[in-house]
């Protein structure tokens, strides 16, 4: 070996050594920033986030039998307009009938029943139901005005909601949720 090649690999291992700490030692930088960021970003809701807290629905347009999907922090809201026929048809249920006896109105104390009058917008207001659109099977949005019982119907394993929205045949266990909601006119709807 001669005395250059003996100096090359003296100098060459520690320049590759060196190289490698500094390349970890980076690695490590940029990994906690990125761990960082989504972090912080979940504790500040942007402006979307806020302005979506609630949302105002005019109904003035639904005529009894009609209803509309509004949409509300990325889910949608079915409010309806129910039809005389269809709220009798939903009192007339015996509740030991029901698979889900529980109101499931946010506007409620968590142990009300399932009762129309509890499922719906309430005294005077019977007439309307505003529910979270997403079937408590696997997520599914439900069609209106459809299925064995006249409510909503989900076409992805067969669940049948009544016109109160509770849940009446299918694998769904639970009646759609009622979200926190409130009229803040006769024909304005604040949802959240
Ligand atoms: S998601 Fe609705 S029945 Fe399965």
């Amino acid at each position: 070996m001669s005395e250059h090649d003996t100096s090359s690999e003296t100098l060459g291992e520690p320049t590759r050594r060196d190289f490698l700490y500094l390349a970890t030692g980076m690695a490590g930088v940029v990994g906690a920033t990125a761990a960082a960021w989504p972090f912080i970003d979940q504790m500040r809701p942007d402006a979307s986030t806020l302005a979506l807290a609630s949302i105002e629905v005019d109904v003035s347009s639904l005529q009894p039998g009609m209803s509309l999907t509004a949409k509300w922090r990325g889910k949608p809201v079915f409010i309806r307009n129910r039809t005389d026929k269809e709220v009798e048809e939903a009192k007339a249920v015996p509740l030991d009938e029901l698979k889900d006896p529980a109101a499931r109105n946010a506007n409620l104390p968590a142990d009300s029943e399932a009762t129309d009058l509890d499922r719906s917008a309430g005294e005077g207001k019977e007439n309307w139901i505003v529910m979270i659109g997403s079937c408590t099977h696997l997520g599914c949005v439900p069609l209106g005005q459809a299925g064995d019982f006249g409510g909503w119907f989900c076409p992805c394993h067969g669940s049948h909601y009544d016109t109160a929205g509770r849940i009446r045949k299918g694998p769904a266990p639970e009646n759609l949720p009622v979200p926190t909601f409130t009229f803040v006119s006769d024909t304005v709807i604040k949802i959240g």
